[in-house]
Formats: structure tokens, sequence, C-alpha cells
């Protein structure tokens, strides 16, 4: 049974914490809290243990992959899956051990394939007939047997999401296709070249808040391994149904309660599953679900313009001290986010307005648009976005040389510490060379 909407459950700053944050790291600031973290992951964890005993939850750090919050991650029991070499190298520099992460990616490069090898990589999610071979050719002697090779599969579900982050359809760069007879070959080639075949992997998009897609994901998924152990004789140890489960950007996003979540997934994938013989190991790869709503941004007003609108007669731009460069997803998907005033703290009843608030960049760059702030928000005061713990960071860039923030951790005990610093500028100019004509 699905219960009824979660209630909000995103970390807030309040005025004197924004205050205290903003004044001792400067802005913007992405600031997570530990606590939040903690929490999200332990309830994820017991909620797909209660659902299923054999689950393995591991997170994804392509939402955020600070060092300290993979490391959290890992301390909570969770595994790490990491989508390049340099998240595996991030992973590893946070004291995981290689065999407690696994490694994504669409088109491994053989160097990057042999780095997880060489460092004890705990399973390789396959994602083409190049990297088998690649595979094929590195694990000689004992590793060929101990390296756990894992297959992603393409289901054919198109999820109701952002079309940039829908990946489990058929016209999908990722994995191989069931439909067409990919993921069978890709089986059948494993199991020739006596690979370790662990088992099968989905993913079937991201910020999922209507579960259709991943239960018929997980369905899909289970009925092929059912259908390799028929055809094959291979019997798959490992499933996994990857992340997706949403979070609330605005109180529009209703994401499902992660235990309503967990127990459909597992419905989903053990009644297809039973009579089979097959008991896996059930995974699943959440990253915005366990860190999104752990983090806020910080900025500064510094600018209040009112000019006219053909549509809308008047527009007021909130100009704030970050943008494009620390969260591009407004500009990638039109994501919106709720944006609240922090300090000076809204006191009682206070008359809201219509604005946008634009960043510094060279494009238009408006952040979050047509949205309510107090009517009396002036230059100086500081504002906070919610839920911007996964894909803002991660997703950083130095567009216009703009350095990326610092990110502040508040520690279980209230206490808080920086745990990435914003770019210094001697970072920012360090990769350029200029030739000696030029200089
Ligand atoms: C293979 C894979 N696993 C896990 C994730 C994490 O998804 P989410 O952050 O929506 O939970 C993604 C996101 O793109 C992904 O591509």
């Amino acid at each position: 049974m699905i219960s009824s909407p979660v209630p909000d459950t995103r970390f807030r700053l309040s005025e004197s914490a924004a205050i205290e944050l903003a004044t001792a790291y400067g802005t913007p600031l992405y600031v997570v809290d530990e606590k939040h973290f903690r929490d999200r992951i332990r309830t994820y964890l017991t909620a797909f243990r209660n659902a299923y005993a054999r689950s393995e939850i591991s997170f994804a750090t392509k939402a955020n992959s600070t060092m300290a919050l993979v490391k959290i991650a890992y301390q909570e029991g969770c595994t790490i899956d990491v989508a390049s070499e340099g998240e595996f190298r991030v992973a590893l520099a946070a004291g995981v051990p290689g065999a407690k992460c696994h490694l994504h990616g669409n088109n491994k490069h053989r160097d990057e394939i042999k780095f997880a090898l060489d460092n004890g990589i705990g399973h390789i999610v396959a994602d083409c007939f190049e990297e088998l071979e690649i595979l094929d050719e590195l694990l000689v002697g004992d590793l060929r047997k101990s390296t756990k090779i894992v297959l992603r599969l393409a289901p054919g579900v198109d999820p109701a999401t952002h079309a940039k982050i829908s990946t489990g359809q058929a016209d999908t760069k990722f994995g191989f296709n069931i439909a067409d007879g990919s993921a069978e070959k890709a089986t059948i080639r494993s199991l020739q070249l006596g690979l370790h075949l662990y088992g099968f992997h989905c993913h079937v998009g991201s910020q999922l808040l209507d579960p259709e897609a991943q239960r018929s994901g997980g369905e899909l998924i289970a009925r092929f391994a059912i259908d390799m152990k028929e055809k094959h004789a291979y019997s798959a140890e490992y499933l996994n149904v990857g992340g997706g489960l949403g979070v609330s950007y605005t109180s529009k996003d209703q994401p499902m309660a992660m235990s309503d979540y967990c127990r459909l997934i597992v419905e989903a994938v053990m009644s297809s599953l039973e009579g089979s013989g097959i008991e896996p190991v059930l995974g699943q790869e959440p990253g915005r679900s366990l860190i999104g709503e752990s983090g806020v941004t910080v900025y500064r007003v510094g600018v209040l313009k009112t000019v006219p609108s053909k549509a809308v007669g008047s527009r007021t731009y909130v100009a704030v001290d970050g943008g494009l460069s620390d969260n591009p997803r407004p500009a990638l998907y039109g994501s919106k986010y709720t944006v609240e005033r922090v300090a000076p703290a809204v006191v009682g009843e206070v008359e809201s307005k219509t604005v946008t608030v634009s960043g510094k960049h060279c494009e238009t760059d408006k952040l979050f648009e047509d949205i309510e702030l107090p009517a009396d928000l002036k230059v100086g005061d500081l504002i906070q976005v919610l839920c911007t713990g996964a894909y803002n960071s991660a997703m950083a860039s130095n567009y216009n040389r703009y350095q990326r923030p610092a990110m502040a951790l508040i520690r279980e005990d209230g206490t808080h510490t920086i745990i990435q610093r914003r770019d210094s500028w001697e970072e920012m100019l360090a990769r350029d060379i200029l030739p000696t004509d030029l200089s």
C-alpha cells in the first residue's frame, strides 16, 4: 500500500547559522548537514533491509563526490558507485577499499579499467561489447575468476522525467538493449570468455516521482535473468536496479517515502523471480535521494533591478553572487527550486513579491524565475536555495573564471568545518600555459 505524501524533509538553515557560515566562509556557499545526510542513508538502508534482507545500497557519487561525504556514506554502510576514474580516486583517497566500490561509465577507457582492476575494484559494470573485449585482455590469471562483472541492461522503459536524465529507454547510449538481443549476446560473450559474470544492472532515470518506470525496470531485469537461466544455465548472483528516487525541489515534488519505494522495488523484482531459483543480492545506487535534501546553497543579494517586461509588465531581477557555474541545473533542465530569504529572517506575515533570481554570468542566467521572495528584500540579504546537495557542486564549473564555491559541513555536534575549499586564484590560472613567444 502506498502511504500519503511525505512531509517536508529538506534541511534548511536558521538565520543565525546562515549568518555565521556566510561570515566564516563567504558566499556563495554550499552547506551540507551531516546528521541529515546520515539519517537519510540510515532510513534508506533500513527500508531496503526490511523489504529484503540480501540488499545492498551504493552511494552514487556522481550526485556529490566530495571526499568527506563519500566517506560518511561508506561509514554508514553504503558501498560506493563511481562513474569514472576520478570518482574512484576520490573514494580511494577517502579510505574506501577498492573492493567496496563499483565502476560505471558508458565508454570506459582501457586505462580507466586497468586502474580500477589494479586497485581491486569490487565489480565493473560493463556497458558495451568493447569493454568486454578490454576485460578479456586485462583479466589474466586469477583475476579472471575473482573480478566480478555486471552487465548494464537497457530495459526499454521510458520514465516520466526530464529527457536528459532518462536512461533506461531503448534509444539510449547506455547498456545492452534487451529487446534487440544485445543483452543476451553480451551474456553469452561474457560466459564464453570465462568472465565472472556477477549479474545485471539497470537504471531507468533520475528524479522519478512516479515509480512506474522503476517498477517495470525491476520486472524486466528479473525476467531477463530468468531467461538467461533457462536458455544458458546462467544464474545471476546480483541484480541492481540503479538509483532514481526523486526529491522535493519544490513542494510540487512529492517523492514516495523510502520505505514504500523499497517495498515496491523488492516486490517488482522478487515476485517476477518467484519459482526461478534465482535469489540474488539486490542492489540500488541512489544519489539524489540520499544527499540532495541534505544540502543548501547560500547566496548574497548584490543587485535589485526592475525592468519593463513584455510578458509580465515589469520584472524585478535579484542578482546573487553565484549562478550557472555553481548550479547549472536550471539552465540544463529548467529545474525549479525552493528559494527562501534566510537573513534577515522573515518574521510574521510579510508581503511577498514575484522576482527572478539571476546569477553573475554572461548568459541570461535566470537561476530561479518568477519565484516569491519577501517584498522588503534588499541588497546584502542572504538567501538559501534548498535541496542543492545533489548535482550542484558535482556539476559546477569555472565558467567566466568564477571560483567554485566552498562547501561547509555542519557536524552532528553543531560545529562546522569546510570540506571543500573555494578555488584559489592560483588554481584558476595553474592549467594555462603561455608559450614563450607569447609571454
Ligand atoms: C547508473 C546510475 N546509477 C545511479 C544514478 C543515481 O541516480 P539518482 O541520483 O537519481 O539516484 C545514476 C544517475 O544518473 C546513474 O546513471
